[in-house]
């Protein structure tokens, strides 16, 4: 057997993957098996972005380019930056990655030291705790606030010791769907800058933010436009391609941060994957520089309505509560009412036995809330056809009846 690294022996696979992977297997025994899993648009890509990737290929514009990516590209982010969050970097600011993952995985191995501390609000997206021990440092989950899933400030500043490195905010949120207001972020830059903290925010869901169920308006906030000119040096923010223009395939996200953070990360990225796909890059120059709106809108009011008549749907089951989900496309019910019950000969236990419950028994897939920090919930995904979705909370409704 081959003996691995410790680095390697430590990474958990993903939750997500594992339950797709189970679900694409009862499917091949031709159960009819729906699949709230993935956590991508199921909207095709625009488009005018992949003429212009196919244009690029015709052009041979197939070789490497600088390995931060793109200089054109780099100037589309500045220009993005400046046009939708009211931030001035420039050029030598950003880095473009394979996907807002990899952005994140560089900004992590640029900032953290063995043994250093990353203040995780927690729920967190499955793939940060990983990331951060495959960077050496140690995951400090802190849990939010309850049940809108928002900040608990008091509680992330109670967590800080002289270890803690970087507070890693990620809004919209997946799982929860928060959207964190301007007053928190303001507040969590303070907090950072008291504590001689370095904080990092995904803002890969930027532009799935919902108004309220009750009709209030709600709007994202980046945390750049808020930290501005003062905080400039103390933090970086990631976005990407991906979930903005259907693009998940395509792998292209990027970082910006000061620019000697962003040198460091860009030289990471050189000695490791060198440039992403230069055709990707070219799509995203088109995606990010001719922004078609009608294609975002359609997008953008499919996911508001199916977010509405899902989260309706689970609130009829006996049992379940669910918060409102402000922004991304997830929504994460409280189930734990039903652990210790019997349902249809299968004892619950915990969100694993609730969610192989419903796979095996409904034909439903979806993620346990455990490998997300909070196991009382499950995690579904509302990227999917609307059919589905009634499909699946009729079979729901029937199972917990
Ligand atoms: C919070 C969060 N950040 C980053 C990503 C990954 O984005 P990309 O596909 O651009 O690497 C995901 C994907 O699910 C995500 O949920």
């Amino acid at each position: 057997m081959t003996r691995l690294s410790r680095r390697a022996c430590g990474v958990q696979p993903s939750a997500t993957l594992a339950l797709s992977a189970r679900a694409k297997e009862l499917a091949a025994q031709g159960l009819p098996i729906i699949s709230l899993v993935a956590g991508e648009p199921d909207f095709d890509t625009p488009d005018h972005a992949k003429a212009a990737a196919v244009r690029a290929i015709g052009e041979g514009f197939t070789k490497y380019t600088d390995a931060a990516g793109m200089p054109e590209l780099r100037k589309a982010v500045v220009d993005k930056l400046a046009r939708e969050n009211g931030v001035a970097y420039t050029p030598s600011e950003i880095v473009i990655s394979c996907g807002a993952k990899h952005a994140l995985f560089n900004l992590l191995l640029a900032l953290v030291d063995e043994g250093d501390e990353v203040l995780l609000p927690s729920p967190y997206w499955v793939s940060y705790p990983d990331m951060i021990g495959l960077a050496g440092g140690t995951t400090v989950p802190v849990p939010c606030r309850r049940p809108d899933f928002h900040l608990d400030l008091a509680a992330l500043e109670k967590a800080i010791t002289p270890k803690t490195r970087v507070l890693l905010l990620n809004t919209p949120n997946n799982p929860t769907g928060a959207v964190y207001t301007a007053a928190e972020l303001a507040a969590a830059l303070s907090l950072c800058q008291r504590h001689g903290i370095f904080a990092v925010a995904d803002e890969i869901y930027e532009k799935l933010v919902f108004p309220g169920l009750d009709g209030s308006s709600r709007t994202f906030v980046s945390l750049a436009t808020i930290g501005g000119k003062a905080f400039r040096d103390t933090l970086a923010v990631v976005n990407g391609c991906s979930k903005a223009y259907a693009m998940t395939g395509w792998r292209i996200g990027y970082a910006a941060g000061p620019a000697d953070l962003m040198k460091a990360v860009g030289d990471i990225q050189s000695q490791s994957t060198s440039n992403p796909a230069s055709i990707s890059q070219k799509a995203a120059l088109t995606a990010l520089t001719e922004p078609d709106g009608a294609w975002e809108k359609r997008m953008h009011a499919a996911f508001e309505e199916r977010r509405r008549i899902f989260r309706d749907g689970l609130l009829r089951i006996p049992g379940i509560e669910c918060a409102e989900p402000e922004g991304a496309f997830y929504v994460f019910p409280k189930v734990s009412a039903w652990f210790g019950k019997t349902v249809a000969g299968e004892k619950i236990r915990n969100s694993a036995d609730w969610t192989r419950l419903c796979l095996e028994k409904a034909h439903v897939a979806f993620v346990p809330g455990g490998p997300f920090g909070d196991d009382n919930h499950v995690r579904f995904s509302y990227a999917t056809s609307k059919a589905n979705l009634d499909e699946t909370l009729k079979r729901l409704q029937k199972l917990f009846a």
